[in-house]
């Protein structure tokens, strides 16, 4: 069973992937942090993450052990990563990973849930459940708001907000595997949801194709 989960920045993509997977057993592959990890490669060298080459080369050569989720859950990152994600041989490089991780889930699991913004559309068009989850961008900004409060973090809203419309922009606009909804794909608008609230929804419409 493969479960494709896409979706804008901050609409609670990774949390719901998460519970999905622990809940059914099955693998969970992050996909935004192969391209976070690309743009932070390139951030440590001090290189321009728009970049083309250097982006290339660091997504042919990526060794995801070298990160610490701190570092790649930064918001500099995000704006990093939604650069070199816009790169088609970057795109191309991470690719076969993602494919491969769906048909052989590690550790012998019957399924694989993943979460990204092409996973519907590009990595798994055959998937048996395709959830496109949104909220505005005020939502999730101000989710995003919380949650680095919680970790101690200065955030401004405003700032936050721009950040998120940026990346939407760059996520919607671009060519290569740009975020859309798959043909197939329910619509799962959090906006007025929360967390729980969204996993049970989820979590029928898995059962029902178990
Ligand atoms: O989901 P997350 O915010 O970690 O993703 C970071 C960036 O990586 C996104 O803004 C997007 O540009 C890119 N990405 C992508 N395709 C995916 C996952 C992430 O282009 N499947």
């Amino acid at each position: 069973m493969i479960i494709a989960i896409d979706g804008p920045a901050a609409a609670g993509k990774g949390t719901l992937a998460r519970r999905l997977a622990a809940e059914f057993g099955f693998a969970y592959l992050d996909t935004g942090a192969l391209y976070r990890a690309v743009g932070l490669t390139l951030l440590k060298r001090g290189i321009d993450p728009a970049d083309t080459t250097a982006a290339e080369d660091a997504s042919a050569n990526l060794d995801l052990s070298l990160f610490d989720d701190p570092e790649l859950r930064a918001e500099a990152t995000g704006g990093a990563a939604s650069k070199v994600a816009a790169m088609p041989r970057v795109r191309a490089n991470l690719l076969d990973f993602q494919k491969n991780f769906a048909a052989n889930p590690p550790g012998g699991k019957k399924g694989a849930v993943l979460d990204g913004r092409d996973i519907g559309t590009v990595v798994c068009p055959d998937a048996d459940l395709k959830l496109f989850v949104t909220a505005s961008a005020e939502v999730r900004a101000e989710r995003r708001r919380l949650e680095m409060e919680g970790r101690g973090q200065a955030a401004d809203f405003d700032a936050i907000l721009a950040d998120v419309r940026a990346r939407d922009e760059r996520d919607m606009g671009r060519k290569d595997a740009p975020l859309k909804p798959a043909e197939d794909a329910l619509l799962l608008d959090t906006s007025n949801l929360d967390i729980d609230a969204v996993f049970l929804r989820a979590a029928n419409l898995v059962k029902d194709r178990l």
